[in-house]
């Protein structure tokens, strides 16, 4: 599995979307997209018009983190507008397991997401149901924060129980992933990697994705 980067346009100047997403397009693999309902998480940014806009002005496949109440009503939208993965969390959803079926039906990839007090265990029989395990390395909401330390045991044990099943699904991190913090995610197992203002509030958006990259697979070896 190859290591892959995911810039957050949560960071991102909101009135130059389309700008902004062309200036990570040759490098990110992914277009990060926190859809946050100020329900589940204190804080209010986007939903399924802008991703239905972005959908068509962006090169890169969106990558949907929904950090919303009622995900099961949502998300299958949200893989119909286009998103290529749609990322739920387990304690919002009231039927994950008929959600990540939903998304996958309409033909995006299906993940679910653990805030950083969640233990992983609960959930790994349901690794077949998914195609990516989001591990929130802060707490969900804002851009910004400082990396959890705390989570990367989690990181350790789930790519364990992702690797006692030989399993392909991928492992996300999302929260504080800098040059200062990626090496120890991508060490405990972490292979796709969200960074809103690591990349956003860089000088050069795109070079610091390459530089990320590249201390990840350096680090994890999954490259
Ligand atoms: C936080 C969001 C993150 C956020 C990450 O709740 O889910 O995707 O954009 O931003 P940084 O990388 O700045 O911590
Ligand atoms: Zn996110």
């Amino acid at each position: 599995m190859a290591i892959q980067i995911s810039p957050s346009i949560l960071s991102a100047d909101f009135a130059h979307l389309a700008d902004e997403a062309a200036a990570v397009s040759p490098n990110a693999d992914w277009l990060h997209v926190d859809v946050m309902d100020n329900h589940f998480v204190p804080n209010l940014t986007l939903g399924l018009p802008i991703v239905e806009s972005l959908y068509k002005a962006a090169d890169t496949p969106l990558d949907c983190h929904l950090m919303i109440e009622d995900p099961d009503s949502w998300a299958p939208g949200y893989a119909e507008a286009g998103a290529g993965s749609v990322t739920i969390h387990a304690k919002a959803a009231n039927a994950p397991v008929r959600t990540l079926r939903e998304i996958r039906k309409q033909g995006a990839r299906a993940g679910l997401a653990l805030n950083p007090a969640e233990p992983v265990e609960p959930y790994a029989d349901l690794v077949g149901e998914m195609d990516m395990l989001l591990l929130m390395t802060v707490e969900p909401g804002f851009g910004g924060q400082k990396f959890l330390d705390v989570v990367l045991p989690k990181i350790r044990r789930a790519r364990e129980i992702l690797d006692s099943r030989e399993s392909s699904v991928w492992l996300q991190v999302d929260g504080g992933v800098s040059d200062e913090t990626i090496e120890r995610a991508a060490e405990a197992g972490a292979d796709v990697f969200v960074a809103g203002s690591a990349v956003y509030g860089a000088q050069d958006p795109a070079g610091a994705i390459d530089a990320l990259r590249a201390q990840a697979v350096k680090a994890g070896g999954r490259g």
